[in-house]
């Protein structure tokens, strides 16, 4: 496949990875025709429609350009000012479920299918599962046409391109296609930030004439991203390096909220601790934030993936090494529930407990490994009156319904038990006897004066009201950092934080 041939992308996956990175290509190259296939055709309906299968800052203005050919001012400054054009543009981003079709008809194809933990067999629980990878390599194969250039985008253990290649030669014996490794570094809430100005592209391809010729097809589809960003590396590399870059996010947060442990403990400050190691340029200063652990879809995953690969290498202790990433990541989050109840004399028994916080992060609707699942589990063992949940980014019908789904529905209030979730804050705090802060939504935040920019002040919590109803003795439990002690001891409140001495002293 020359490089300039390059005309029509096919996507398989229209997913948390599949749809943002096709629509920042559509929108970017108005020459290209990139096509978003996917077997699910209510997802595809969604994505053809206003209501998209999910939020994501710009997400919808970029569709509205590429997928609708709409010129209306971008909403993202950056995406305004890069721009491709003025006048109406011609539609170039295409949702299907015409698998076979939009294969057979595209000269690059991005893998971009789920990639899960595997749930039974060999590697439960670790190994990646590569089902859905296999299948629509096989569909690729079968499809494609002669020399066309596959991506993937996916997460993969290390050497799955010779996997896909395997399956190929397979089910298309004599077609020679090149494999590249491209893999997505995005983060839920800053997909279209992370993709419109990476802090770099990895394209890993086979060091052959084709493998680099290849490679070229793809870094021009990366037009509007600065070459000196674009970073040219073998697939083997490329394929590993994402599984690294997780694995090692996760890691400093498991060494800082191992320090926490020490601090609460001596009477150091974490947040200390993380300002005054973060100002050697040579640590850095982000991911270093303590709290109730890491939660979402990527870290766990691909550190168990990574330990796996370590595993089946012959490599056990390096294997050990990254396991304990996620065993310190657990016992934090245990800890933390663990002291609510120790706080509250050993029992929760007649009290209503609120959880503040129930996605993995602030700015996002996804639970998908959230602490705050576990932290009510916990909880719930030690049958309070009520766990009341609110977050300000989920829908209450759908967190009840995962409760329901993860923890069994008889824990819902529903069905005569304890979980309620909330759509207003001060009515999940209202007679609480505990309030326990999961995530560092803006909401929450207590006050400035914590050290922390405050964005959005007119939706912040109107603490003194919701102190003013707690059950006494007052109990506030901050998973994460953000509510000021001395503030809050002055009205009376206890609290007990993570990485700091809590109320009463040593
Ligand atoms: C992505 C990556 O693929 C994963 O490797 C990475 O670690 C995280 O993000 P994601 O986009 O979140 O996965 O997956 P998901 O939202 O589940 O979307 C995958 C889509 O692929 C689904 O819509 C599913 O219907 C589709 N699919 C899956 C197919 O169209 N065909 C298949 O055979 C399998
Ligand atoms: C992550 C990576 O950042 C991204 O590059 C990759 O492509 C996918 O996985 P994401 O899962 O969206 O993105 O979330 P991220 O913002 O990295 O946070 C992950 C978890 O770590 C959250 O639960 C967050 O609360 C926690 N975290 C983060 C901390 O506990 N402390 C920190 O200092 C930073």
């Amino acid at each position: 496949m020359d490089t300039a041939e390059v005309s029509s992308i096919c996507c398989i996956g229209a997913g948390y990875v599949g749809g943002p990175t096709a629509a920042v290509m559509a929108y970017y190259n108005p020459h290209l025709t990139v096509t978003v296939v996917d077997r699910d055709q209510a997802r595809i309906d969604r994505w053809n429609s206003e209501n998209l299968p999910l939020y994501e800052p710009g997400l919808l203005q970029m569709l509205q350009s590429a997928r609708d050919g709409s010129t209306e001012d971008m909403e993202h400054q950056q995406m305004a000012t890069v721009s491709p054009q003025s006048e109406r543009r011609r539609p170039n981003l295409l949702f299907s479920t015409d698998v076979a079709k939009n294969i057979g008809a595209a000269d690059m194809i991005l893998i971009a299918v789920n990639t899960p933990t595997k749930k039974r067999g060999l590697g439960a629980g670790r190994a990646t599962d590569v089902t859905a990878l296999e299948a629509v390599t096989k569909q690729i194969a079968i499809h494609a046409k002669a020399g066309a250039i596959l991506v993937e985008k996916s997460t993969v253990p290390c050497r799955t391109a010779d996997l896909i290649r395997e399956t190929l030669k397979t089910y298309r014996p004599g077609v020679h296609f090149e494999v590249l490794s491209n893999p997505e570094f995005l983060s839920a809430g800053t997909a279209i930030s992370d993709l419109v100005s990476p802090s770099r592209v990895l394209i890993g391809s086979q060091p052959t004439t084709e493998g680099l010729r290849a490679a070229t097809a793809l870094e021009r589809v990366y037009s509007w991203v600065d070459p000196c960003k674009i970073m040219h590396t073998n697939t083997y590399s490329s394929e590993l390096a994402k599984l690294v870059a997780n694995a090692m996010l996760a890691q400093r947060i498991s060494s800082i909220n191992s320090i926490s442990a020490i601090c609460e403990k001596t009477g150091a400050d974490i947040h200390e601790i993380s300002n005054a190691i973060g100002a050697d340029a040579r640590i850095g200063s982000k991911y270093l934030k303590a709290g109730v652990g890491f939660g979402g879809s990527c870290f766990g995953k691909d550190i168990r993936s990574l330990a796996y690969l370590a595993e089946t290498l012959g490599l056990p202790e390096v294997a050990e090494y990254w396991q304990q990433v996620l065993k310190i990541n657990e016992w934090q989050g245990t800890r933390f529930a663990r002291k609510v109840v120790k706080r509250l004399n050993g029992t929760l028994s007649g009290k209503k407990i609120t959880v503040l916080g129930y996605a993995f992060k602030p700015g996002t609707d996804d639970t998908r490994e959230s602490p705050a699942l576990e932290g009510i589990r916990i909880l719930l063992d030690d049958a309070p009156a009520e766990v009341a949940i609110f977050d300000p980014f989920c829908c209450p019908t759908v967190v009840r319904e995962e409760v329901g789904r993860l923890c069994g529905s008889e824990v819902l209030k529903c069905n005569d038990g304890s979980v309620e979730v909330y759509e207003n804050a001060y009515e999940a705090c209202d007679r609480s006897h505990a309030i326990i802060i999961m995530t560092d939504c803006d909401e929450f935040r207590q006050s400035a004066k914590a050290g922390y920019e405050v964005s959005n002040l007119e939706n912040r919590l109107d603490w003194p009201k919701i102190v003013y109803n707690l059950e006494k003795p007052r109990w506030v439990f901050d998973g994460r950092g953000i509510v000021d002690l001395d503030v809050m001891e002055k009205v009376g409140v206890r609290v007990e934080g993570i990485g700091r001495v809590g109320w009463g002293g040593l």
